[in-house]
């Protein structure tokens, strides 16, 4: 099996003079993921290096640079889905914590559940050897302006999915959330089904977008159910954003994997960042 990885940066309105560094960091991201296939790692591991990538990364809305909720502070969500072992990790609503991503994968390591939120997370992060962040250090002064003048940044959420040698695939996603959300607001990046999901049998997705509506029509899922059959990622991609947009009444964006490698990417907010990378490409190629 010859491995892949594709990376979002998020689907949204953006300022135009934004848009080329987006494209750089999810460019730099997919590298990031391909080096750890490179090194053997699985699946698993490239998107969860992919993702922390953006999460450390200021522009994108996850880790530091994300959203501020109604109350000025930072509220991130984060899950990630391993589609051989068909196991699952997932976090909520956690704050001071720099990479939501590899809190996700402690969860999915530890085994005994599926998703932690706020303090009962943290407190998970802190009991596994997590070193946490102060809240400031999650808060770009960038947001902190947006926040203040009361500016929808409207972009959220950075996923990955990837196929590794073994052909395993997996998926993650991670987010700041909402502008402005009320406190302990929970989305669909937190949630298997909804923002991320990978099935062994065929395929992974990561999803961005308006999170009630991703919610309602459980996206990530939808649209591995639509690989059944050997339909084509990119048809599975697009039928799936034609069911956010006509059936959830939403805007946003989806990457996919199939079991065989085959990649799709859809959305239908006016801009998504993504970039792909496999053996054949010799360097991450930009989906515009
Ligand atoms: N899709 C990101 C969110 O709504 O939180």
């Amino acid at each position: 099996m010859k491995p892949v990885i594709v990376v979002h940066g998020g689907a949204g309105r953006v300022p135009e003079e934004d848009e080329e560094e987006r494209w750089e960091g999810c460019r730099r991201a997919a590298l990031a993921g391909w080096r750890r296939l490179l090194q053997g790692g699985s699946a698993l591991d490239a998107v969860e290096e992919a993702v922390a990538f953006l999460e450390d990364h200021p522009l994108f809305n996850a880790g530091r640079g994300s959203v501020l909720n109604v109350a000025g502070e930072v509220e991130m969500d984060a899950s990630l889905m391993d589609g051989k072992q068909f196991q699952a990790g997932a976090v909520g609503a956690v704050r001071n914590i720099r990479n939501p991503i590899r809190l996700a994968r402690r969860v999915f390591e530890d085994g005994k559940h599926i998703l932690l939120v706020a303090e009962g997370a943290e407190r998970f992060a802190r009991d596994s050897g997590m070193t946490g962040c102060s809240a400031e250090e999650l808060v770009t002064e960038r947001q902190r302006a947006r926040w203040e003048a009361m500016k929808d940044t409207n972009l959220g959420t950075v996923g990955a999915v990837a196929v590794d040698g073994t052909g395993g695939v997996a998926a993650a996603t991670s987010t700041g959330g909402l502008h402005r959300k009320r406190p302990g607001r929970v989305g669909d990046s937190a949630l298997i089904g909804a923002g991320t999901y990978a099935d062994g049998l065929w395929g992974a997705a990561s999803v961005t977008g308006d999170g009630e509506a991703i919610m309602r029509v459980v996206l990530a899922k939808t649209a591995v159910d639509l690989l059944t059959g050997d339909r084509h990622p990119q048809d599975a991609a697009r039928l799936a954003v034609a069911v956010l947009g006509e059936r959830g009444q939403g805007e946003g964006g989806i990457i996919l994997v199939d079991c065989k490698g085959r990649v799709g990417h859809a959305h239908n907010a006016p801009f998504m960042s993504c970039a792909f990378m496999d053996e054949t490409s010799g360097a991450p190629l930009l989906l515009r």
